[in-house]
């Protein structure tokens, strides 16, 4: 039987030279694919009480709105600076040259909600610290951070263990 790695393509030299691109639009297009890792992505808490899950830019909306969906509870973007049009809290964090800035709507999570954090892939854990810094300033509390895949070598999952989050990859 296929595995959710099985859906998963690399794509060398993108977006730059010697970068091995892990591309899941193949894993997204796959009915069997998709529905495997949304289900697997759930699997560690059935039966943990979740109020909201937290989607991460770009890709962490396609399966986070998917499991929010499943779960019939909310679904909360996480974005790039200057794309959500209400009030915002903003967290800078350090990309492998320079620095971006993630945002969430300051009213998207009240104080004490239990929140899945979802993205596709974990490497340095940059985008994910920041968004749980942005979900924890809201008073959020975070049940665990799902992922589809972890660059172990990137260090992410030690960085955010290092948080106390609870951190589950689907493959590595
Ligand atoms: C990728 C990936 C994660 C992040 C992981 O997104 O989808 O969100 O990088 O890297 P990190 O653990 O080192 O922070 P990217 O920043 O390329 O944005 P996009 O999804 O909007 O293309
Ligand atoms: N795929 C998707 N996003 C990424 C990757 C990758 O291989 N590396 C760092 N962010």
């Amino acid at each position: 039987m296929k595995t959710v790695k099985d859906y998963i393509r690399t794509i060398p030299d993108f977006p730059h030279e010697g970068i091995m691109f892990r591309d899941v639009t193949t894993l997204f297009s796959d009915p069997r694919g998709f529905r495997m890792a949304v289900d697997q992505l759930l699997h560690p808490y059935v039966g943990t009480k979740i109020d909201k899950v937290v989607g991460l830019e770009a890709r962490g909306f396609i399966l986070g709105g998917a499991i929010a969906h499943q779960l019939s509870i909310g679904f909360i973007p996480v974005r790039k600076a200057g794309k959500l049009p209400g009030k915002v809290i903003s967290q800078d964090y350090k990309l492998e040259y320079g620095e971006a800035t993630v945002e969430l709507h300051d009213d998207a999570i009240q104080a004490g909600e239990k929140i899945l954090v979802i993205d596709d892939l974990l490497a340095t854990g940059g985008t994910a610290e920041a968004g749980i810094k942005l979900i924890e300033r809201l008073g959020g509390e975070i049940v665990g951070c799902g992922f589809v895949i972890d660059l172990p070598e990137l260090g992410g999952r030690k960085r955010l263990e290092a948080l106390g989050v609870d951190v589950k990859a689907l493959c590595t």
